[in-house]
């Protein structure tokens, strides 16, 4: 120990935690509830330092149980030979982690598109694994901002998320912790008990030492420009780098370091700490290491957060969200596509309701009128599950071969069947057999809107082109014509949303790809 404490000595003046009594004076909230150095009530002297344990230094394992709770996003783009991608991941429904999570990926995205020189356009094919599993590792990469779930157990769920660099901003690194509502509750410091950051970060600074000594990359120097900072849900300001950057291990508890080693910390199920140091400049100079923090449990340094997350883990049970329904999308940033299911309802319809329902996919529904009739709780599942209710005519006529008056009739009955079932006045129609002209515009009064990918299902061309059909034809903004009258096309559908996603898609009902605001008159696809 001794060793260690004179060696941190040399290298950086007066070790950190022999000042101010115990506490961290750079720390905002320990600072704040320190006591003057001259109060003899001051903290008690820390407990010895526990025994060295070898452990594992890896982040809690998730079950596929947990992680199909959660719903991978991405945001990627192409800039001639650049690429971007941004990944997060949402809970169910609308809650304030979605929307903390969304925002850093909106700034990291638009940051990234600016300096390239380009605005940001969400694109497809860019990043490999689309939006398959949700924050499956963190992989640092320019222009990426990767995540990794490091806890979705029982109701607790944390994700850390890594933003490579545009210089001169630094890299972030943090780990979000949230309950099961969305709740968001701190970063990674908050698995530390305030009153013991000191002493928290002294056991840290010995594992980064000792990690130092066994096979791994080196830890040391963070190069110019991408030196870590905390973004925490309560940004703290840090103080200015020192001029002359060291080197070496200790470099991961300079102060103006310490804020992102603890806002990035993971705790696992023994009660240890998973910090992340960086590592020397290798090819690319942005990477990290694990290193695992050995914490006995006389330390008590675990805030009510960490004991929390240790229960959790031990526990050991299906993450349960307490938000439900689907999470919006804005197409604007991420690429959407619209599967679109015509001709319904029928017996097929709430089988699919399900398989969206069991993949988090949103679509929309071009119903007949004199179907809805038959059918009406399918109709009202179809609204509630947050679908979207289309007019697809009453019985299903080539409307340029009718005169007005049974135009009119056509789409007035099925907005009043679609009505009296869900409650929900369709805002756009689609015109049977893609047949309309002039006439039929003005009388519709809605927007018109047909598709660009037409998979020709209703002639059962066979799984694996339906399936090609669906999945290699959209781009960006892309209207899919399929039909729920189909037992061929329902079966396909998890094919088709898997290979999508794949391609980097995120799924959004006709509407929703124009944010709600559907242009007047023919409408064939999004924006693009
Ligand atoms: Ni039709």
């Amino acid at each position: 120990m001794a060793s260690v404490v004179l060696a941190l000595t040399a290298c950086s003046g007066p070790p950190f935690w022999a000042d101010g009594g115990g506490l961290d004076p750079l720390d905002p909230v320990a600072a704040s509830t320190a006591p003057p150095t001259s109060t003899p009530t001051a903290e008690p002297p820390p407990p010895p330092l526990p025994a060295r344990v070898d452990r594992k230094a890896v982040a809690p394992a998730i079950s596929d149980a947990s992680r199909a709770v959660l719903q991978s996003r991405l945001a990627a783009m192409k800039v001639g030979d650049a690429s971007i991608a941004v990944r997060w991941a949402t809970l169910p429904g609308e809650n304030p982690l979605n929307a903390l999570l969304v925002s850093r990926a909106r700034a990291a995205a638009d940051a990234f598109a600016a300096s390239l020189g380009a605005a940001w356009a969400p694109g497809v094919d860019v990043a490999p694994g689309g939006t398959g599993a949700p924050c499956p590792r963190i992989e640092p990469a320019p222009r990426t901002v990767g995540c990794e779930l490091v806890l979705a157990h029982g109701d607790l769920v944390g994700v850390r998320t890594l933003t490579e660099p545009v210089e001169p901003e630094p890299v972030t690194r943090t780990a979000i912790y949230a309950d099961a509502a969305g709740t968001v509750i701190g970063d990674g410091a908050a698995l530390i008990d305030p009153s013991r950051r000191a002493y928290a970060l002294m056991l840290v600074a010995r594992a980064i030492v000792d990690a130092e000594k066994t096979p791994g990359p080196p830890i040391g120097k963070v190069p110019p420009g991408s030196r870590p900072t905390a973004t925490s849900a309560a940004p703290t300001p840090l103080p200015e780098p020192a001029p002359t950057a060291p080197t070496g291990p200790f470099v991961a508890v300079l102060p103006e370091n310490r804020g992102v080693l603890l806002a990035d910390a993971v705790v696992l199920a023994s009660g240890d700490l998973l910090v992340h140091a960086p590592t020397a400049p290798g090819a690319d100079g942005r990477g990290t290491r694990a290193v695992p923090v050995v914490i006995d449990a006389e330390a008590d340094i675990l805030s009510d957060l960490g004991e929390r997350i240790v229960a959790a883990l031990d526990a050991d049970t299906v993450l349960t969200p307490q938000t439900a329904g689907l999470t919006a999308v804005d197409c604007g940033f991420v690429a959407c596509v619209a599967l679109t299911f015509d001709d319904g309802p029928t017996g097929l319809t709430d089988g699919l309701l399900d398989t969206l329902g069991a993949a988090n996919v949103r679509a929309t529904f071009y119903l007949q009128g004199g179907y809805v009739e038959n059918r009406p709780a399918t109709v009202l599942r179809t609204a509630q599950l947050g679908h979207e209710l289309g007019n697809h005519t009453w019985a299903h006529p080539a409307l340029t071969t009718l005169p007005d008056p049974d135009v009119v009739d056509q789409i007035a009955r099925t907005q009043a069947a679609i009505a009296a079932a869900s409650g929900v006045v369709p805002t756009t129609m689609r015109p049977p057999y893609g047949d309309y002209d002039d006439r039929i515009v003005a009388l519709v009064g809605m927007p018109l809107v047909t598709w660009d990918i037409d998979t020709k299902d209703w002639a059962d061309p066979g799984r694996a082109l339906l399936v090609e059909r669906a999945v290699g034809g959209p781009e960006r903004g892309s209207i899919v014509l399929m039909h729920d009258t189909h037992e061929s096309t329902v079966a396909a559908v998890p094919e088709i949303i898997a290979g999508l996603r794949g391609r980097g898609f995120d799924f959004a009902s006709v509407s929703g790809l124009f944010g709600g605001a559907v242009p007047g008159g023919r409408v064939t696809h999004g924006p693009r």
